[in-house]
Order: structure tokens, then C-alpha cells, then sequence
């Protein structure tokens, strides 16, 4: 067990891609972090710093954790400056670290974000030359402290980031093909599946095995950052006791991965994909079994299971409609299987929706993949042995801030 750190409770938000609030929610209560509640673009919670960690190390579907330092109500730039210049920054940097500012805004004082980000660097660096004769430098590629000011109306919230690299970068996936789905939309998606994590999982247009690297990680419990480090590890009050409660952290859940798991297909039409995914297991000490083959040609390997995809859509997809409905024919002949499909095209679900055998199980749910609104479409199709079986609910989360 880990040995508690005294220290205050904090409050904290973790971002994550639109449309994924829900589930990450449910993912932070599974973890045992006390949510506060879901919000557009992430979800706020409060804790000790150790709880913070524990989403960094063990979140799949947040991007990245942001610690709030202080909120205020500003007017203009000197008023933000003050704010930000009478924290105790002198407890996270010196002026031998460096940092980034970001900022956004809505509807405050102005919407230059540029300017906000630089009156809250001034301030961090003028108190730091105040005390310590010197300042820190900044360094916008990779900073030790990554802060970031959000400006709604005129209520500010300064941040400091957590997490460091997004935490989509798990670290296994040094290869990838044309439009890989982040690790974090990969996991959200098998969340919103439905998936037992006990059945066999099939996705058959893999690319470079996202979906199937992030499934296998989840049925065998491998925390996704147990493989890298992460921002607050380079700040000034992660100390020696810190560092030693993270040490055995990383340890409290590198003994929970299991070595069995459920058996995960992956295929492709694409040998280059393929070639990407297959460096990407190995990477991430992964059971998943790759084969070359073409989603027209899909035959189902067992009496159950889940499908879980993402066909290809956009420009470089040949065939249209004519592929998606070939394609909808195969996934409709999958009996006795749960069928999600991420559809970045509306075709794909004309096509699906064409299939008969194909039984909705929860209302299409909105996310976005980046800037691209895409529908995650389940089903079941009925398994044949049994005749018709009867539809089987999922949670729902379209509705995802309400709770
Ligand atoms: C949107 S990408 C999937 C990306 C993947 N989720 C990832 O994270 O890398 C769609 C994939 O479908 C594959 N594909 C296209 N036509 C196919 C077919 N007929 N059979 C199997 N795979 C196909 C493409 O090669 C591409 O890798």
C-alpha cells in the first residue's frame, strides 16, 4: 500500500477529447478519485497530490491533468499580474528550471491570448529574480513547469500541468500509419463499447493496432504511464519523499499486470500498417495477435465476442459507400458479437444502418477525433445458435455533463 503524503487537498481538472467526459468520469471514479463533475472538455476532481498522480499514471482516457493554483477576478493585465505574482512560485521552480505559459479566453477582458500569457510569465519571473537574483528562462518545446491561464468572463484560473507530455503518449507507439487514433480516444471508445474485458475482442481494421494495444493493456490492468515520467516530476517540491510515494506507486501497479488476458485480434488490408503495429506490441510487451486481411473477407473465429473499429473514411479511401456496404455485410454476419464502430463518415452509418441483422443497442454518441466529429455506432448481432436473442442495454453516456 502506499504510504499516504500529508498534504493539502488540492483541486484539480483533466482534459479530455470532446464527446469522452463521461467515461473518463467513470474511469476516475474506478480509479477512487472523488469527482467533483464532468465538464465540457474534462472533468474536475480534488485530492491530495498523490491522488493526482495516480490519474496521471492511471488514466487512459485524460490527456492531461492540470492543478489549479489560484482563480481571481481580473479587469485587466495589471490585476492578472498581480494575481499570478503573489503565488509562492519559489516552491515549484528556481531560476535554474524553465517554464511555458499558455492561456485561452471567453468572453473577458480580451481575447489576446498572448498577451495574458505573458503578464503571467512576467509575474512568475519577476518574483523569482525578486528572491533568488536571477530569473528562469522559457522554453516553449519542453519546459519543466508548463503552466496554463484560462480567462472566463473575467474569472481567471492559472493551472500548472501535471502530466508534462499528453498523456496519449504512452510511450509504445513509436510507429504509426495514416490517421492513427490517439491512445486515449482508443481507450474512450472501448469504454463506451461495453466491452467485459473478458470476450474476445476483433478489430479488423487496425492500423497501427491502437485499439488493440489499448485493449489489451486494460483486460491485463498494465497502468498506461507506467512507462513514462511525467511533468510534476520535474518540479521543485517533487522531493525526495515524493519521489519515493511515486516509487511505490509504480510498484503497487506494476505488481497488479497480469500476464493472461482475453484473446484480441488485429488485421489489416495494409502491410505497412501492419509492419507499424507489430513494432508497437512489441513495444508495449503485448499478447495481441496481427494478421494481413481484408475486412470483405471477415469470417467470425468464435461464438462471441466484441468488434471494436475504426474504418478508414476521407480522401484516401477508395470505393465509398459501395466498400462501407461490403464491409457492413461482413460485420453484420459477426453473430453473437457487440460491434462498435467509430465512424468518422456519415456513409458508414447509412451502410450499417442498412444491415438487418444489425441491432442498435444505445443512440449513436458524439465524439471528436482532433477537429473531426465523428459518431460511435454499437450493435449486437444476434447469435443464430440461440434465434433471436433479445437486445442487451449499454450505459448510456450521451448525456455527458449532465451528471
Ligand atoms: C482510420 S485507419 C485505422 C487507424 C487505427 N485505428 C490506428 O489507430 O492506427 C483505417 C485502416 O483501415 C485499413 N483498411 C482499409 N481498407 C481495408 C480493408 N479492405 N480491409 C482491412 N483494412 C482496411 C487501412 O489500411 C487503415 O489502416
Amino acid at each position: 500500500m502506499v504510504s499516504v503524503l500529508v498534504q493539502q487537498s488540492m483541486r484539480y481538472f483533466v482534459t479530455a477529447a470532446k464527446g469522452t467526459e463521461g467515461v473518463l468520469r467513470d474511469e476516475l471514479r474506478e480509479i477512487g478519485v472523488r469527482v467533483l463533475r464532468a465538464d465540457r472538455g474534462g472533468v474536475h476532481f480534488d485530492g491530495p497530490p498523490v491522488t493526482a498522480w495516480r490519474v496521471c499514471l492511471e488514466s487512459r482516457i485524460g490527456v492531461r491533468v492540470y492543478e489549479v493554483l489560484c482563480e481571481g477576478e481580473v479587469r485587466d493585465g495589471n490585476e492578472l499580474y498581480t494575481l499570478a505574482r503573489d503565488l509562492p512560485w519559489e516552491r515549484w521552480l528556481s531560476p535554474r528550471h524553465t517554464l511555458a505559459v499558455g492561456a485561452s479566453a471567453r468572453d473577458g477582458f480580451t481575447s489576446h491570448t498572448q498577451f495574458l500569457s505573458q503578464r503571467c510569465k512576467d509575474a512568475v519571473v519577476d518574483r523569482i529574480r525578486d528572491r533568488a537574483g536571477s530569473r528562469p528562462s522559457v522554453d516553449l518545446r519542453d519546459p519543466d513547469l508548463r503552466l496554463f491561464l484560462h480567462l472566463q468572463r473575467n474569472h481567471a484560473t492559472l493551472y500548472r500541468d501535471l502530466s508534462g507530455d499528453s498523456l496519449h503518449r504512452r510511450g509504445y507507439r513509436t510507429h504509426s500509419t495514416e490517421a492513427p487514433l490517439k491512445e486515449t480516444l482508443a481507450a474512450a471508445l472501448l469504454r463506451l463499447s461495453g466491452w467485459d474485458r473478458r470476450v474476445a475482442l476483433t478489430d479488423p481494421m487496425c492500423g497501427s493496432g491502437t485499439i488493440a494495444l489499448e485493449a489489451d493493456q486494460w483486460a491485463r490492468d498494465m497502468a498506461p504511464g507506467l512507462d513514462r515520467g511525467f511533468g510534476f516530476e520535474r518540479h521543485l517540491d517533487h522531493g525526495d519523499v515524493a519521489a519515493h510515494t511515486l516509487g511505490e506507486l509504480r510498484r503497487e501497479l506494476r505488481g497488479r499486470v497480469r500476464d493472461e488476458g482475453p484473446v484480441i485480434f488485429a488485421s489489416d488490408i495494409d502491410p505497412r500498417a501492419l509492419a507499424a503495429a507489430h513494432e508497437n506490441a512489441r513495444n508495449a510487451r503485448s499478447m495481441v495477435r496481427f494478421e494481413e486481411a481484408d475486412v470483405r473477407l471477415m469470417t467470425p473465429r468464435a461464438f462471441d465476442g466484441a468488434v471494436v473499429t475504426n474504418p478508414p473514411y476521407g480522401e484516401r479511401l477508395d470505393g465509398g459507400l459501395a466498400f462501407y456496404r461490403v464491409m457492413a455485410r461482413r460485420l453484420a454476419a459477426m453473430a453473437g458479437h457487440t460491434l462498435t464502430v467509430l465512424a468518422g463518415s456519415p456513409e458508414i452509418e447509412q451502410a450499417l444502418e442498412g444491415e438487418q441483422a444489425l441491432r442498435s443497442v444505445a443512440r449513436p454518441h458524439q465524439v471528436f477525433n482532433g477537429p473531426i466529429e465523428c459518431r460511435v455506432l454499437r450493435y449486437r448481432v444476434p447469435n443464430r445458435l440461440h434465434g433471436d436473442d433479445p437486445v442487451v442495454p449499454t450505459d448510456d453516456h450521451s448525456d455527458e455533463r449532465a451528471r
